[in-house]
């Protein structure tokens, strides 16, 4: 009979497809927002899970599920899998790294550049019927071009921003990051690595693209906001947590930073109500992988994993896994 496997979000029918052809599937095709109870009970004799960042995959649901022998994300971030917790199971974990990188990347550009240009506040505005009349300070923000462009998280992601600031807009870019790039990949994007403290001090436009962990919870805060400049703007499009949204918040009402672009939140769905009500913030509700292509191409990037290693007949070979020292084979 054939492998098991639970698709834990409705996806792309022809994936859905490819899959049946190998698989017994069965797919929250109403797309279903299930408990952590319900995504077990689900889990019930499946050997396989095509998950997205919504599904929390931690020891006691790996106790719970004694059969499951293969966890895909069509995520890259994966702060919601205890990969730890699945190597001690021999449950092997793959993520979708790559596919999504020129897609978030463009996201990431595209929301600095609107909070820069205060594009959601100046389209508010127009919406609400209130312009009747020009004047010299008319909704007038920060550039882009020429200034500097500071990347926390240096990243695929981080580096392909550096790639768009540094050759399409002149930007000079500094990063800060948990090591430093080769020589010659910061020439080719003309980034130059500086402390935390100098990231904050010197960018004018602060993009954060670090993977969340309890290390960088919290990672921007009242006192690196306070080394910002007041003309500076912060976008994330990497985890809610890694700023502390309080801190923003009083940043942003004080001035102590012109703007904020936010992809990402610490509790989303749920969104701090204030930060709906300062106005220098542009929000989004985490899209920074959402083109139909990219969507397309991480889900079925998640499918080749799970096919690759429930195979049946022949030796598992995930194509992006995250612990395949689950496998018996040493990580470099
Ligand atoms: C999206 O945030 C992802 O991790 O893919
Ligand atoms: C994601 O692909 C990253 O490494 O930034």
């Amino acid at each position: 009979s054939k492998p098991k496997i639970l698709v834990a979000r409705a996806i792309f029918l022809d994936i859905i497809d490819q899959l049946r052809t190998k698989f017994d599937v069965e797919v929250n095709e109403y797309d279903d927002i299930w408990t952590q109870d319900e995504l077990i009970l689900h889990l019930q004799g499946k050997q396989g899970a095509l998950i997205t960042s919504s599904e929390k995959i931690d020891a006691k649901l790996l106790k719970a599920c004694p059969e499951l022998r293969a966890v895909c994300t069509l995520a890259v971030g994966y702060n919601n899998i205890d990969v730890a917790a699945c190597t001690a199971q021999g449950v092997l974990v793959t993520n979708a790294p790559n596919v999504l990188t020129e897609t978030t990347a463009d996201l990431g550009f595209a929301l600095m550049m609107a909070t820069a240009r205060r594009i959601g506040e100046s389209e508010r505005f127009l919406r609400e019927g209130l312009w009747r009349q020009w004047d010299i300070g008319f909704f007038a923000g920060q550039d882009i071009h020429g200034a500097t462009l500071g990347i926390l998280g240096m990243g695929r992601i981080g580096q392909a921003i550096a790639k768009r600031g540094s050759h399409g807009f002149g930007m000079p870019v500094i990063y800060h990051n948990r090591s430093r790039l080769a020589l010659e990949i910061e020439q080719q994007l003309n980034a130059r690595y500086v402390s935390k403290e100098e990231l904050l001090q010197q960018s004018d436009h602060l993009i954060i693209t670090v993977p969340y962990s309890p290390e960088v919870h919290h990672f921007i805060g009242q006192p690196e906001l306070a080394m910002m400049k007041p003309t500076a703007t912060l976008t994330n499009i990497a985890r809610g947590g890694i700023i502390d949204e309080v801190a923003l918040v009083e940043a942003l009402r004080t001035h102590q930073i012109a703007a904020a672009g936010l992809d990402v939140f610490e509790g989303e769905p749920h969104i701090d109500p204030d930060l709906l009500s300062v106005p220098n913030i542009v929000l989004t509700p985490h899209i920074g992988s959402a083109s139909l292509k990219t969507r397309h191409a991480m889900a079925n990037l998640a499918a080749q994993n799970l096919l690759a290693i429930l195979d049946p007949n022949s030796t598992p070979q995930p194509l992006t896994a995250l612990n395949v020292e689950v496998l018996g084979i040493k990580r470099n």
